[in-house]
C-alpha cells in the first residue's frame, strides 16, 4: 500500500483567531509549515503583521485581518475581507479566548460578560459566519474549536471560563451534527495547561507550581505538543471524525479522582 500524505494541507486556507499570541500564533505557524495559506485574526494587528512577515519569510502565505470576535459587524466585515483576499477558508481554528480569574463571590458583571462574550459568543459568531460561507460555497470544511480541560473538570476561581468552554463543547457537538450533511466537520481540542502569555504569571507563582505537581506528567505542556491534534483535525486524516474532542493535557483530567 502506498504512503498517503494524509496530514498534508497544501492548497488549503486556514483562518486562525487569536493568532497574535500564545497558542494561536503557534497554530498559525504550524499550519503554514504544513502547506496551508493562513489568515491571522486578532485585535492587535501590529503583532499579526510581524507574524505574517515571518511566515512569508519562510516561504508561506499569510494574511493579517483585524477581528474583534465580540463585535458582530466587525466579524462579518473581517470574514468578507478574508473571502476577498484568499477565498472561503477550508479550516477555521476558533482559538481566541480570555480568562478573568475570580471566585464565585467576586466575579463582576463585566468579568462574566467579557469571558462569555469572547470565549462562547465570539467563538459561536466566527464559527457560524465561517460555516455559512463554507456551505454557501459548497465547500467541505474543518472547524476546530479550542476548549480547555475546564470544559470537563473544575478549578477554583474560573467559573465563567469553565462555563464558556463547557458551552463551546456543546456547540461543537450541535454544529457537528447539523453541518455533517454539508461536509463541514466540527471538532475540538481541549488543552490542559500549556505555557503562554495567558498563564505565564500563574505558573511562576506558588499556586501554579502546586498545580504543576498535580499533573501526572509533572510539567506543563509546550504549544508544539498540540500539533498532532491540530494537524489531525485540520486535515483529511480526520475525514470520518466530527463532534469529537481531543484532550491533550499530560494526564491532568485522568488524575482528577
Ligand atoms: N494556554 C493554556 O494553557 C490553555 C489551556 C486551555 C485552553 N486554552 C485556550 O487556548 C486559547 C488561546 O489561549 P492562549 O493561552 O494562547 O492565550 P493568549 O496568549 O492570551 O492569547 C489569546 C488570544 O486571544 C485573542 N483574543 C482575546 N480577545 C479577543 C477578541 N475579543 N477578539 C479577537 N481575539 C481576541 C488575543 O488577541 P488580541 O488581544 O490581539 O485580540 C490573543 O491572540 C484560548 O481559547 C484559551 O482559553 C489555553
Amino acid at each position: 500500500m502506498p504512503r498517503r500524505p494524509i496530514f498534508e494541507l497544501n492548497g488549503r486556507t486556514a483562518l486562525v483567531t487569536g493568532a497574535s499570541s500564545g497558542l494561536g500564533r503557534h497554530f498559525a505557524r504550524t499550519l503554514a509549515v504544513h502547506g496551508a495559506s493562513v489568515v491571522l485574526a486578532a485585535r492587535r494587528v501590529d503583532r499579526l503583521e510581524v507574524l505574517a512577515g515571518e511566515i512569508r519569510g519562510n516561504g508561506g502565505t499569510a494574511h493579517p485581518v483585524r477581528m474583534d470576535v465580540t463585535d458582530a459587524h466587525g466579524v462579518e466585515a473581517g470574514l468578507d475581507a478574508v473571502q476577498e483576499a484568499l477565498g472561503v477558508p477550508d479550516i477555521l481554528v476558533n482559538n481566541s479566548g480570555i480568562a478573568r480569574p475570580a471566585s464565585t463571590l467576586d466575579v463582576t458583571e463585566d468579568d462574566w460578560a467579557e469571558v462569555i462574550g469572547t470565549n462562547l459568543e465570539g467563538a459561536w459568531r466566527v464559527a457560524q459566519g465561517t460555516a455559512r460561507r463554507m456551505v454557501d460555497a459548497g465547500r467541505a470544511g474543518a472547524i476546530i474549536n479550542v476548549l480547555s480541560i475546564l470544559a470537563f473538570g473544575v478549578a477554583g476561581g474560573l467559573g465563567p471560563y469553565a462555563a464558556s468552554k463547557a458551552g463551546l463543547l456543546q456547540l461543537t457537538r450541535t454544529m457537528a451534527m447539523e453541518l455533517a450533511r454539508h461536509r463541514v466537520r466540527v471538532n475540538a481540542i481541549a488543552p490542559g495547561y500549556v505555557l503562554t502569555e495567558m498563564n505565564r504569571d500563574y505558573f511562576a507563582s506558588d499556586a501554579g507550581k502546586a498545580t504543576t505537581k498535580r499533573i501526572p506528567q509533572r510539567r506543563i505542556g509546550d504549544p508544539s505538543e498540540l500539533d498532532g491534534a491540530l494537524l489531525l483535525l485540520a486535515s483529511d486524516a480526520s475525514s470520518y471524525m466530527t463532534g469529537s474532542t481531543i484532550v491533550v493535557d499530560g494526564g491532568h483530567l485522568a488524575s482528577s479522582l
